[in-house]
This record gives structure tokens, sequence and C-alpha cells, in this order.
């Protein structure tokens, strides 16, 4: 209600305010908000509703896939989450904007990939692909869908730059707050609470989706699922990267490969940094013949060892390139690099690009691309103003390029049956169907760790990848974070280190990197809830059950050098993530000595020793340098592999029980690289613990489907006594 009809002092005054109200009311209501339209919201699934005006450019959906309709069946129906009378849109002759309300009391997550915080209220974001950095909202993946505490989420389907207002920005005609003289008024706020977040685009019209959810994790859930739910890497994609120096030839790396077997490292994957290439930045993709000078060789000899190939390229086309000519009718008006811009919108563009790229490196068995500067840098990519030949907006262009380049990659290796993981440094909408991983030259370890819990709000994966250090604690502390990540790469394009570069701490490298490589039962698990019910398998802890959002904030002082009104500064804990059902992972950043961890309702259990840690309070545990923390909830069946070795690897499970709660796990299991598992070729073992008369605890398993993807031998180890 509009609190600015102060209704006078006189009886009479308020009688004919009160007639006036009934006897106008249809036009009181529309007139709150004076000049804008009711939104008209129309179901499209069970807890999915939609509601569109005006006229889109691009459509960032285009290059998405189709909702998994039978996971969001199961998911069930809940009402519309909000007032749809409170929900308004308007177009100007520049500008589409919505109007959607906001609870005082209700957080606001997500907004894309993040660095520094999650929580969304009392801000203004432009949502813009970017380099990470500068004005808020300018990062890798902006995605335009946030989370509400209240239960539910809002996706803005545009692929014009959002400039959205969480929370603030006072409409004349909307429930204003008290307004306060800032001389005498305590409470006077640089930022005057609002009723409503409000968001616009440049152009003509968009789209808007509402998700609801009984919780966080239950909105997230039926965004993913929206969007086709996420993906199952194959395997090889779970183990350890390592980008060689970018002018390493193929005898440098059989050497550095040779080093790994050396030194006792496990290796999975190479990947070649822009020197594999005859021209970078702009790039030629064809082989550089000095320094491969037999491509197909080098890569059936790495395959031969069990070894993937991933290819590092940017979009921009070198006049050198031998797919120079074909793609030329197909490019913008300007150049990156003084390389050519493909507008891959056009299917013939897209088809020059693979037929290249299949005959030169997908048909020598080459597993995949790291897909660079499709986020660009204003200095260096193409102007706002830039054409396309397919009438495409520059900006639009931009938002969602390389949401283009992984649908197109995704579509040719799905239709290979193959299976790629790869790398991408930027995504937008509907991203969790999509095999790609993102990354950035962003290089703070804490925004590493925080990106990473960012991502799980808007159905993307994020790896902090480590690059170098300044010190053997740094260098140890970072291989922590990333083996628990999505992907577990050290990116040596420029440092030229290995994993052994700090002596002293390589034993505990090794240590931690074997970890999580045994725990890839759990974690392959963890990514076909992904795709089965769009759990993502690393989560924000706002996501889990019981656990308690710890936003305070802190009084904010004057400060009249740099910020002359005193705001308050919040507060957020977002050093800690989940990763897969039971498994909370709290990694330590250079120089901690001890550290905070807020755990979720319900006992949990340190992972090492199974020893009782807490239940639903903030604990404070001394560091250990080789050890990252690692908590495990009450009940948790955690199946890990008994061997890395890749003969042995995929023979005998150890299966870890900890606490005194009987559970069962589901496991999963497939072939690893191919898309079979679509069609039933998969296993599922049925892991139970139950406690037997006397008290004790006993652990079965049983094949629900077919043995062929089930271990020879399982071990069952309790770990708390
Ligand atoms: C950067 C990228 C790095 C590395 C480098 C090679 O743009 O983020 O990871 O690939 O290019 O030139």
């Amino acid at each position: 209600m509009n609190t600015k009809c102060k209704l006078g002092q006189s009886r009479s005054l308020l009688l004919v305010g009160l007639l006036f109200f009934f006897c106008f009311n249809g036009y009181a209501q529309n007139t709150l908000i004076s000049d804008m339209d009711h939104l008209k919201w129309e179901k499209v699934m069970p807890g999915i509703w939609k509601a569109s005006f005006g006229e889109m450019g691009l459509n960032a959906m285009d290059y998405t896939n189709s909702p998994n309709t039978e996971a969001i069946e199961e998911l069930g129906d809940l009402p519309f989450p909000f007032d749809k009378e409170a929900t308004y849109s308007l177009l100007t002759p520049t500008r589409a904007s919505i109007r959607l309300p906001l609870n005082e009391t209700e957080q606001i997550y997500g907004l894309g990939l993040e660095f520094e915080g999650m929580n969304r209220r009392s801000n203004v974001y432009s949502l813009k692909v970017d380099h990470y950095g500068g004005t808020k909202g300018y990062t890798h993946a902006p995605v335009p869908f946030y989370i509400s505490s209240k239960g539910y989420g809002v996706l803005i389907n545009s692929s014009q730059r959002v400039k959205i207002y969480v929370g603030v920005g006072n409409r004349k005609d909307s429930n204003l707050p008290e307004v306060i003289d800032r001389t005498t008024g305590k409470n006077w706020a640089a930022r005057p609470i609002s009723d409503a977040i409000e968001a616009s685009v440049e152009g003509g019209g968009m789209e808007i989706y509402v998700f609801t959810g009984e919780t966080n994790l239950e909105v997230v859930q039926r965004y993913n699922l929206f969007f086709g739910g996420g993906i199952i890497p194959p395997k090889w994609g779970l183990g350890f990267w390592h980008r060689v120096h970018t002018t390493s030839s193929d005898e440098d790396v059989l050497k550095e490969i040779q080093e790994f077997e050396n030194n006792n490292f496990p290796l999975d994957v190479i990947g070649l940094e822009p020197g594999w290439q005859s021209f970078a930045y702009p790039c030629s993709y064809d082989w550089d013949s000095t320094r491969f000078p037999s491509p197909g060789n080098f890569v059936r000899t790495l395959d031969e060892k069990g070894i993937k190939v991933n290819l590092w390229e940017n979009p921009y086309v070198a006049p050198s390139s031998t797919m120079y000519e074909d793609i030329r009718p197909y490019t913008g008006s300007h150049t990156v690099w003084l390389g050519e811009v493909p507008d891959y919108t056009i299917p013939e563009a897209r088809q020059v690009l693979l037929n290249h790229h299949e005959k030169n490196h997908l048909n020598l068995g080459v597993s995949g691309y790291k897909i660079d500067e499709v986020d660009g840098y204003d200095v260096w990519l193409w102007p706002d103003h830039a054409t396309f030949p397919s009438g495409t907006d520059a900006v639009e262009m931009r938002q969602v390029y390389g949401m283009m380049m992984q649908d197109m990659f995704d579509d040719y290796f799905k239709e290979k049956n193959t299976r790629t993981y790869s790398l991408i440094r930027s995504a937008y909408i509907g991203s969790s169907n999509h095999n790609f991983v993102l990354y950035s030259d962003y290089y703070d370890h804490k925004g590493y760790v925080t990106a990473m819990a960012s991502a799980s709000l808007a159905g993307l994966l994020w790896t902090p990848e480590i690059r170098s250090a300044d010190s053997a604690e740094e260098w140890v502390r970072r291989f922590q974070t990333v083996a628990f990540s999505p992907l577990m790469m050290l990116n040596a394009w420029s440092s030229g280190k290995k994993p052994w570069s700090f002596p002293e701490v390589t034993d505990m490298v090794r240590n931690t990197i074997e970890l999580r490589m045994k725990l890839l039962p759990y974690l392959y698990t963890a990514f076909y809830e992904y795709n089965q019910k769009g759990i993502p398998p690393f989560r924000a802890m706002v996501l889990e059950s019981g656990y308690n959002d710890q936003v305070t904030s802190k009084n904010g002082v004057i400060d009249d050098v740099k910020n002359p009104y005193a705001e308050d500064k919040r507060l957020e804990v977002t050093d800690q993530y989940m990763m897969g059902p039971s498994i909370l992972v709290a990694p330590v950043f250079t120089g901690q000595k001890d550290r905070k961890i807020v755990l979720p309702k319900g006992d949990w259990f340190d992972f090492y020793s199974g020893e009782y840690a807490g239940n639903g309070e903030t604990i404070t545990i001394q560091t250990k340098l080789e050890e990252i923390p690692l908590f495990v909830k009450d009940g948790a069946i955690i199946p890990m592999l008994t061997s890395i070795s890749k003969e042995k690897k995929e023979k005998s499970l150890e299966v870890r029980h900890y606490g005194s709660k009987a559970n069962t796990f589901l496991l999963y299991n497939d072939d690893g690289v191919s898309y079979d598992y679509e069609k039933g070729e998969f296993s599922l073992t049925e892991l139970s613990v139950e406690k037997t008369r006397n008290g004790e605890l006993s652990g079965n398993s049983k094949a629900l489907n077919s043995n062929k993807f089930t271990y020879d031998t399982i071990t069952w180890k309790f770990m708390t006594k």
C-alpha cells in the first residue's frame, strides 16, 4: 500500500478518502505504479511461470538445451511465489524495464559468477560479459538469474546487458520508508530500503521466468532442469590436468609426461596453450609445424598413455589460417587483434569452424578446447556499434558468444557420442547442460573459492586453477582448493611450474591429488545427481538445508576521503562450500593458522579422523598444512577407490561411513566416456548402512539394475568409533 497517501488528520477527510478508494479501487490499483503495465504470467511447467513483453533481439535460450520435463514434474508444483499484482513492465522508446516485489527481510543471491560475495541485496549491477573487475556485475558469467530466500528464483531472459537494482532506487509512487534528516536522524541511510527489484535493458522487450522451490536448492534444481539438468563429465575430466608452457614442443611435452611418471604424479589431460598453433592472437588453429611436426602421432602417443589433449584457442581468425578465406563471408565489421570475428549465429559459419577443427584436431583424437577471450575487454573486443552479417546486435553477440561456442562444440561431441570436458571464459543463461568449466586471469585465492560457490547459484562450473605461487605454503593451499573443485588443473602456460616445483610440499600436493582421485566414485555420482536432479555437485552453503546464512552487517563509519556516506558493510561467509551430498570443504588460505567453519544443523564429523566436530554452530579449528579441512554429515556414505593406478582404478572400493545414522547411497557408474548412459547403459549400486540388533553398524551393497559397471570388491570402513 502506498504510504505516501497519508490520509489527512480530520475524520471527514478520512471518510472521503475511503470512499474514493472503494469507488475507484480498480483505478487506484492500476495507478499505484502510475506508468507501468501489469505483467501477465503463464504457467509453463510445474513451479515455473513466464511473462514477456515487447520484442526481444537475439534469444539467449537458443543456445541452451531443452527441459528435463520428467524431473521437473517429479519435483511437484507450488503456488506462484509472490504477489502477481505487484509485477510490472514498462516500455519506453529506448528501454524495457520490470519491477518485481521485494519484501523487507528477503535476501537475494545469484546474478552469476562473482568473486566477492553472494548476497546481492541493496546494490546495483550492470550484468555485462567481461573480464572480472571494476563495475559490479562485469564478470565472465553475469547470469541474470537471482534466488530469493523466500523460495523462488527469477530469470530475466535478454541478451542485452541487464541493469538491475536490488532493493535500491525508490519510486515516488512506491511503498516508501520514512524520510529522515541526515543531520539529526540516526537512521538516515545512503541507500533507503526499497520494496522492489527493478531491472532494465536497452531495446524492445524481454522474457521473465519465475522458478519456485520449497528450498533455495529446489529453486536452483528447477532452474537447472529447465535447461536439461547438469552434465556428467567424462571420467578423465575429473582427473589431473596439466597445461604446459606456451612455447612447449611435442618433445617437451613428452619429457614432462615422463617427469610426471618419475615423480609418481597422476596425469589425465595435457593442455596445449597458444604456442601449439602456427599463429596466435589472432588464431590460425593450424598446428605449428616446427613445434608439432606430426600432430596425429603426438595425440596418438598420449592417448596410448591414457592422456587426453586439450587445445587452447580464441575465436579471432588470423589471416594466415587455413580457414580464413572460408570464414570471411561470415565475419563482423571489426577485428580483434586484427583477426576476423566470425558470426556463429550463421549455420554456415559454424560449419566452416567445425569442418576445419574436425579435420585438423578432432579426427586426431583431441578431447576438447579451452576457449579463451570470449568475455573480452572493451579495449580489444569489438565495439558495441560493430555490425555482423546476420544483423545481430553487437552487444547481444558479446553477451552470448561464449554460450554459442559451448553449444556448437557440445552438439558436435554429442553427435559423435563422445563426452568432452572443456574450458571457457564466458557463460550466460542456461549453462548447466554444457560440458564447459569457467576460469579467469584473476587470481585471488579467496575470490576463487567464492566463485566456486557463487557458480552453483547460476548453473555454472568453475575451476580455481593453480598457476603459480609465492611460497610453498601458498602452493599447497591452492592445490588443496583446486583438488576440491570441478576441474583440477595446473595452468603453467606462463610459469612453467610442475606439481613438484616446491619440493618441501611435494608429498602433500601428491596426497591431495590422490585423495581427490580416490573420491571419484563419490564425485561422479554427485555429477549424476546434477544431471538427473539439477543438484550442483559443488554448492554454496546457502543451498544447504540447516544452514543459517550468516549475513551480518558492520556499522559503517564516515570516511571523508574514500566515502563520505557511512554505509553498513555486509559480512558474509563465502569461504566454504559443499561437495556432493555430504562433504563440507573449508579451504585454508596462506597465513591462516586457524579458521572458523559454520556447520549447518545436524551432527558433523571430521573427514580424516571420523571424530565429532559440532552441530549447527561455528567452530574454530587449528589448521594443518598437509590437510584441507573437510567435514562430513552424520550418516554420510562415501565410496572411494582403493587405488588410482590406471590398471587397478575401477576394481575395488572402500566405502566409508561417518557418525551413527543408518543411511543409503545410490552409487552411479557408467563407461565414463560416451552418452550411452542416456540409453540406460549404467549401473546403480545401493550402498546401505543398517544398525544391527546389538547396535553395531553393518554395510551392504546391492546392484540395482546391471552389473556392467560395478566394482569387484567393496570394503566397509566405519570412521566414527
Ligand atoms: C589468457 C588465459 C590464460 C592463458 C593465456 C595464454 O587469456 O586466461 O589462461 O591461456 O591467455 O595466452
